[in-house]
């Protein structure tokens, strides 16, 4: 097949991260016959030293215009200054809205090779966990009114949701929980919040039409307790931006590292953003020792839901997998008696596996 791929490698660690991904994906279209073109694009603080803008009009439409988008990270010390409407991360927020990928795809399994990265006692984790996080990505506090007074020393951020966005994400929740475990916990806080309400409402509502999915509901201080507690009770959890964002990188700490965790974000159509969930990590930029897993493992998974492509990216997650159990490690995830390796050795190791 041919596909045309947009990527955004960002800042720092951004383009050392995709260029192992785009290795990995080039070798799959190789091996399987396809043609994958990728478009590179600026965004973040890339783009605003470029163009004065964290995202321009063309990049978006380019983004609009593809198969696929596969970003790297964005952000850093070098922007910090900037104007709040200016930041690099402002950027991903209008890429997320512009693209209307309002379904963040973040799942969290522990690779038994790197258990012993896992914080969590071993008898919590002797039970498997596979968390499929389904985190709402285009409203919320994230795209809210904000305000901050003349004197600048009040301000406020506004929470919002409608029953539609909370619909088309619950829906996409109930689907897959019908694929996987037919579990589907909703995270929210329904005993303070008026959106969280609105959002319960709505699941419960929506929840009639799936019988065959055990739904539960639990307050957001709940599940963050939960999710250290027994992570093995979890097989979907739908919430909102704000706490999808908060109880994803708790569920990357359980995994292990940051740099393992890969993310879908989805529409209505077949295209998506692909990303790893970890952000742009200054402190290890320009050195060859960034973990490229989670963006290799985010370009699985733009194979599997915008290309459908599911062999090739087994193929991928396969090959993760292979040199994992041969004991390469990037620093991040490095325990005694493996093998250290940086970045691009990382990316060449999983290429030749595929
Ligand atoms: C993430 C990141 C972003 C977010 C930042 C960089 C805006 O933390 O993808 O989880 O908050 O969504
Ligand atoms: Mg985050």
């Amino acid at each position: 097949m041919q596909a045309n791929i947009v990527t955004l490698p960002g800042d720092y660690i951004g383009p050392e991260i995709i260029a192992e991904a785009v290795k990995v994906l080039a070798r799959v279209a190789e091996k399987y016959g396809h043609t994958f073109t990728f478009d590179e694009r600026k965004l973040g603080g890339a783009s605003i030293d470029a163009y004065g803008v964290p995202l321009t009009e063309e990049t978006l439409a380019a983004c609009n215009a593809a198969d696929a988008v596969l970003m790297g990270s964005v952000g850093g010390p070098k922007w910090d200054k900037v104007p709040a409407d200016k930041r690099p991360e402002k950027g991903l927020l209008a890429l997320r809205k512009g693209m209307q990928v309002y379904a963040n795809l973040r799942p969290c399994t522990i690779h038994p090779q790197l258990a012993g990265a896992c914080p969590l006692r071993p008898d919590i984790i002797s039970t498997p966990i596979d968390i499929m996080i389904l985190r709402e990505l285009t409203g919320d506090i994230y795209f809210g009114k904000r305000t901050r007074s003349e004197d600048r020393s009040a301000a406020t951020d506004e929470m919002a949701y409608s029953v539609p966005e909370v619909e088309r994400l619950a829906r996409i929740g109930f689907e897959m929980a019908k694929k996987r475990r037919g579990k589907l916990c909703s995270v929210d806080k329904a005993n303070v919040l008026e959106c969280s309400r609105l959002w319960r409402e709505t699941v419960q509502r929506l929840s009639e039409e799936y019988p065959e999915v055990e739904v539960s509901y639990m307050y957001v201080d709940n599940a963050a307790m939960q999710l250290i507690l027994r992570p093995s009770q979890f097989d979907v959890m739908i919430t909102g931006n704000l706490f999808g964002d908060i109880l994803s990188d708790e569920s990357a700490a359980i995994a292990g590292s940051l740099g393992m965790m890969p993310s879908a974000s989805l529409g209505d159509g077949s295209k998506g953003l692909y990303e790893p969930i970890h952000g742009s990590a200054p402190d290890i930029a320009g050195k060859d020792i960034a973990n490229p897993l989670g963006t290799i493992l985010s370009g699985a998974l733009l194979l599997r839901h915008s290309l459908g492509l599911e062999t090739e990216a087994k193929a991928i997650e396969d090959a993760v997998a292979k040199v994992l159990d041969e004991g390469y490690r990037t620093p991040d995830i490095y325990s005694d008696g493996c093998t250290k390796v940086g970045c691009i050795k990382m990316g060449d190791l999983v290429a030749e596996r595929v």
